[in-house]
C-alpha cells in the first residue's frame, strides 16, 4: 500500500466516526504517518523490488492430474530432477490434493522448483508444457477390462478436455491404465496432434528388462540396452536381437537367448517383466516407484528437448503392417514438441506380427467406446 492509499483509508476512517468529537478526528489523522509506517510490510521494508509483482512467467510448467500413488511418485521424482519451474497438481480428492501438495511445499528448501502447487480448479493449470495424467479409476471385483475403460474415458472426460482449452500448446502424457487405449482417448479428447500425445507405455517395462539382464550379467542398468515394444503389460515384446551392452550383442554370443531350449533361461528375463507388476501390487498393493522415475526421464527430455530415444505410446498406423489407429510403444525421439520421430527399427516377422495382432486386439475395445 502506498502513502496516497494509507491516506485515503485513514481518511474514510475518519469520516465513518459521523459526530464523534473533533479531537478524535484530529488525534487519529495526526497519527497518519505513523499509520503509514506501520501499514508497510516487512517484506516492503526488507527489499526493493527492482521488478514490481511476480516477475515472468512459467516456461516449464509440468501439471500431474492425480495424486494417488503414481501421481505422488512422478511429482517427487521431478521435483527431485529440477527440471521444471512449476509443478501443478489437481485431483477431485481436495483434502488429499491438500495435504501432498503442502508436504511437498515444506520440502521446498531441498528443491529447486519455485512453485509447487494445488490447482482448485483447470484455469490453474494454464500455461503447463506438460500435462501427465495419472488419474484414474481401479478394476472392481467381477468388472470387465472393457467396464473399466469405458469408466475410465468418462474419467478423461473431465480432464482432457479443460487440460487442452487451459494449455493449448501443451504435450499430454498418459500413464493411467490401460495405457495404450487411454493415450488414444487423450487423443481424441484433445484435438492435438499425434506428435503431442504420447503414453508412458512399455518406457517402465523397458527399464525392468535393463534392470534383470543387468541382474544377469553383473553390470549396470545404463550399460544394457535393450527395448521392449507394443502393448505395455502382458502383450509386450522383446526386441531381442538388440540387446547389447557397448554393442555387443548378446544374441550373437547366444543364438538360443529367445527361445525356450536356452538353459541359460533368458526367456525368463521377459516374463518376469510381465509378471513383475503383479507381484508388486500383490506385495505392497500398487506400483509407484520405478514408474515415478521412468515419467521423470520422459519429462526431462521433453522438456529439456534432449532428443533422447525412449520406447513409449503413440500413432503407430501404418508402422510395421499395422492399420487400425492406435497407439503402441516403439522407440521414439523426445524433445521439446513432444513426439520428434519414430526410429525405423528392424523387427523379425514374429515380432512384428505381434505388433499386428496387439493393435486388432486394441482396435476390437476403441471401436466400442463412447467418446
Ligand atoms: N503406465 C504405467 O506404466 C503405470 C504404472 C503403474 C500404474 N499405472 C496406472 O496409473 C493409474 C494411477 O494409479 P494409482 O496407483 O496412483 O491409483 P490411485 O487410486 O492411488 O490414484 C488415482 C487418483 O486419481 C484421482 N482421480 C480419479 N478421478 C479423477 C478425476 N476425474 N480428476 C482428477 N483426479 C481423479 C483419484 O482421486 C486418485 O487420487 C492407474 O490407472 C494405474 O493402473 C500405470
Amino acid at each position: 500500500m502506498d502513502s496516497a492509499q494509507s491516506m485515503r483509508v485513514v481518511i474514510d476512517w475518519a469520516f465513518s466516526f459521523g459526530d464523534a468529537p473533533l479531537t478524535e478526528v484530529s488525534t487519529l489523522v495526526s497519527n497518519w504517518a505513523y499509520w503509514t509506517e506501520t501499514m508497510t510490510t516487512v517484506r516492503q521494508k526488507l527489499l526493493h523490488e527492482a521488478i514490481p509483482g511476480e516477475p515472468g512467467v512459467p516456461t516449464s510448467k509440468v501439471t500431474i492430474v492425480g495424486v494417488g500413488q503414481v501421481g505422488m511418485a512422478c511429482a517427487f521424482s521431478i521435483l527431485q530432477s529440477g527440471v521444471a519451474d512449476d509443478v501443478t497438481l489437481i485431483d477431485v480428492a481436495g483434502d488429499k490434493l491438500q495435504g501432498e501438495v503442502m508436504d511437498l511445499q515444506h520440502g521446498s528448501l531441498f528443491l529447486k522448483t519455485p512453485k509447487i502447487r494445488a490447482a482448485k480448479d483447470y484455469s490453474e493449470t494454464a500455461g503447463s508444457k506438460l500435462c501427465i495424467i495419472t488419474a484414474g479409476v481401479r478394476q472392481q471385483e467381477g468388472e470387465t477390462r472393457l467396464d473399466l475403460v469405458q469408466r475410465n474415458v468418462e474419467v478423461f472426460k473431465h480432464i482432457v478436455p479443460p487440460l487442452a482449452q487451459y494449455s493449448p500448446k501443451a504435450i499430454l502424457l498418459v500413464v493411467s491404465n490401460p495405457v495404450d487405449i487411454l493415450t488414444y482417448v487423450a487423443w481424441k479428447l484433445s484435438g492435438f496432434p499425434q506428435e503431442r500425445v504420447l503414453g508412458s507405455g512399455t518406457n517402465l517395462d523397458s527399464a525392468r528388462f535393463r534392470f534383470l539382464m543387468g541382474e544377469k550379467l553383473g553390470i549396470h542398468p545404463s550399460s544394457v540396452h535393450g527395448h521392449i515394444i507394443g502393448e505395455h503389460g502382458d502383450s509386450s515384446v522383446p526386441v531381442w536381437s538388440g540387446a547389447n551392452v557397448a554393442g555387443v550383442s548378446l544374441l550373437s554370443l547366444n543364438p538360443e537367448l529367445e527361445s525356450k531350449l536356452d538353459a541359460e533361461g533368458w526367456t525368463k528375463v521377459h516374463q518376469d517383466v510381465v509378471d513383475s507388476a503383479y507381484e508388486i501390487i500383490r506385495l505392497k498393493g500398487y506400483t509407484s516407484w520405478a514408474i515415478g522415475l521412468s515419467v521423470s526421464g520422459l519429462t526431462q527430455s521433453i522438456l529439456k528437448n534432449l532428443r533422447s530415444v525412449h520406447p513409449v505410446s503413440t500413432l503407430v498406423k501404418g508402422i510395421h503392417g499395422i492399420e487400425e489407429e492406435v497407439f503402441l510403444s516403439v522407440p521414439c525421439v523426445l524433445g521439446w514438441a513432444g513426439v520428434c520421430g519414430l526410429l525405423q527399427q528392424p523387427l523379425k516377422e514374429k515380432e512384428a506380427q505381434q505388433l499386428v495382432q496387439s493393435a486388432k486386439t486394441l482396435w476390437s475395445i476403441q471401436k466400442q467406446l463412447a467418446l
